[in-house]
């Protein structure tokens, strides 16, 4: 059955489109959303879409957790907001010790908030630079660490985020990502790795010296490249290069953090403890809050008051964040990512089987890219629009990838009923 029409959301959109500039939406489809219930949406002319989005995993613990929502409730009764960086409240304090808890490896951590994901990436070049005295940053191509002019500097995946908005921040250079689909035919993971590696050893003899470089920031599995996990031989390589070479070693786990991959964190799979790690989206469940969190002394490095602004660490998005990693806990829900990811897994690669022109189904937790041929990237937008039509929120991601990323507490019921509808949608429409 497809959604109902109704006039509602295009008398929004109508004014939307007048008064609200074009740089900020990233459009998908004519959804306006009216409320959400843990891995259900519905729209603001009464229909109802599962959700395969989760607001960008944003929100792991679904959509309006209610243990969630009385924290912020409790909090904004308090407190709503009062300048953390001249004062202290306890919300930030609990969250930065839970914080620096949670984060991988047993070198003592320290965390400093900021609102936006891109604010906690620009970060981390504050940071590495201050605490190395060195000034250039590696990223890797297909990143998307952000929007904010340094976060845009750090990306590589849209031309258009660099567009018109030069000079972008000097000293940022951007890397091969290893992808393992895009192997030789024949070459081993190991072999694939030393490849990769060599190339950016080469780098530091023919182009950019191992000592001018600070940081390396990757993100442990690239989000909006298509779920891309790299070599476990290539992240270790990685990660002793950088240590044999005073680079420090960061990570973004904005996108991929707080269960989305089937563990804690994505760098969980790789079994290394980054230097620097960026945490934001559910960090608070979607409200406007972002750490980064790091070894101590590099933390240290950075001289007041080089990372304050006004609204960091606002009491009632640390409040949702302190809810949000207890119901991550108390549901166990790197466990159930994990597990239904597997279930996923299996049901997409019979949809794979029945529709050759699937090429790759990759799944790390609740947490999928299901690749297209990429001349496929009108089929994959019109099954998109079916889907939306059909009472399924899913978006594409590099045009001609599906981008599976619902909550965390989904349903195998609903998981069946939207993988069901992308089904039907490929019946019709190949
Ligand atoms: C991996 C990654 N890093 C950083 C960001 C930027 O976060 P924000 O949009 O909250 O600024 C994103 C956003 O999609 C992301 O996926």
């Amino acid at each position: 059955m497809s959604q109902s029409k109704n006039p509602e959301r295009q008398r929004l959109i109508a004014i939307d489109h007048q008064y609200v500039a074009p740089a900020g939406r990233v459009s998908k489809f004519d959804l306006v959303v009216d409320h959400g219930k843990g891995a259900k949406v519905w729209d603001v002319d009464g229909n109802v879409y599962i959700d395969f989005l989760a607001s960008a995993s944003a929100v792991n613990v679904g959509h309006s957790n209610p243990k969630v929502v009385a924290a912020i409730h409790n909090q904004t009764d308090k407190l709503i907001h009062y300048i953390s960086g001249y004062f202290y409240h306890e919300p930030a304090i609990k969250l930065a010790k839970r914080l620096a808890l949670l984060a991988p490896g047993k070198t003592p951590k320290k965390v400093s908030f900021s609102t936006s994901g891109s604010e906690a990436a620009e970060a981390v070049v504050k940071f590495a630079r201050s605490y190395t005295k060195r000034s250039v940053i590696l990223t890797f191509q297909n990143s998307w660490h952000g929007t904010t002019l340094g976060a845009a500097s750090l990306s590589a995946i849209d031309g258009n985020m660099h567009r018109d908005i030069g000079p972008l921040i000097p000293d940022i250079h951007h890397i091969p990502f290893p992808n393992p689909d895009k192997r030789f035919p024949g070459e081993s993971l190991a072999d694939f790795s030393k490849r990769y590696l060599k190339e950016l050893t080469d780098l530091f003899t023919r182009d950019i010296p191992a000592d001018q470089i600070a940081a390396i920031l990757i993100e442990p599995i690239q989000g909006d490249a298509g779920i891309i996990m790299p070599p476990i031989s290539y992240m270790q390589g990685l990660y002793k290069i950088c240590h044999e070479n005073g680079i420090l070693f960061c990570t973004d786990e904005i996108n991929q953090g707080f269960g989305r991959s089937g563990k804690m964190w994505s760098i969980d799979h790789f079994n290394l403890e980054p230097d620097l790690m960026a945490v934001g989206k559910s960090l608070a469940s979607g409200m406007p809050l972002s750490a980064i969190i790091g070894k101590a002394p590099i933390m240290d490095s950075l001289a007041s008051p080089a990372n304050a602004t006004t609204t960091a660490a606002n009491p009632i998005c640390c409040a949702a964040a302190l809810a949000t990693i207890d119901e991550i806990e108390s549901l166990d829900l790197v466990e159930r990512s994990r597990k239904l990811g597997e279930f996923s897994k299996t049901q997409f690669s019979k949809l794979q089987k029945e529709f050759p022109v699937i090429k790759h189904v990759r799944m790390i937790g609740l947490n999928g890219g299901i690749e297209f041929a990429e001349d496929q990237s009108q089929l994959v937008t019109n099954l998109c629009n079916y889907c939306f039509e059909h009472g399924l929120i899913v978006i594409s991601t590099m045009d001609h990838i599906i981008r599976f990323q619902p909550p965390l507490v989904i349903t195998k019921a609903e998981l069946t009923k939207g993988i069901g509808i992308l089904h039907d949608g490929l019946t019709n429409l190949v």
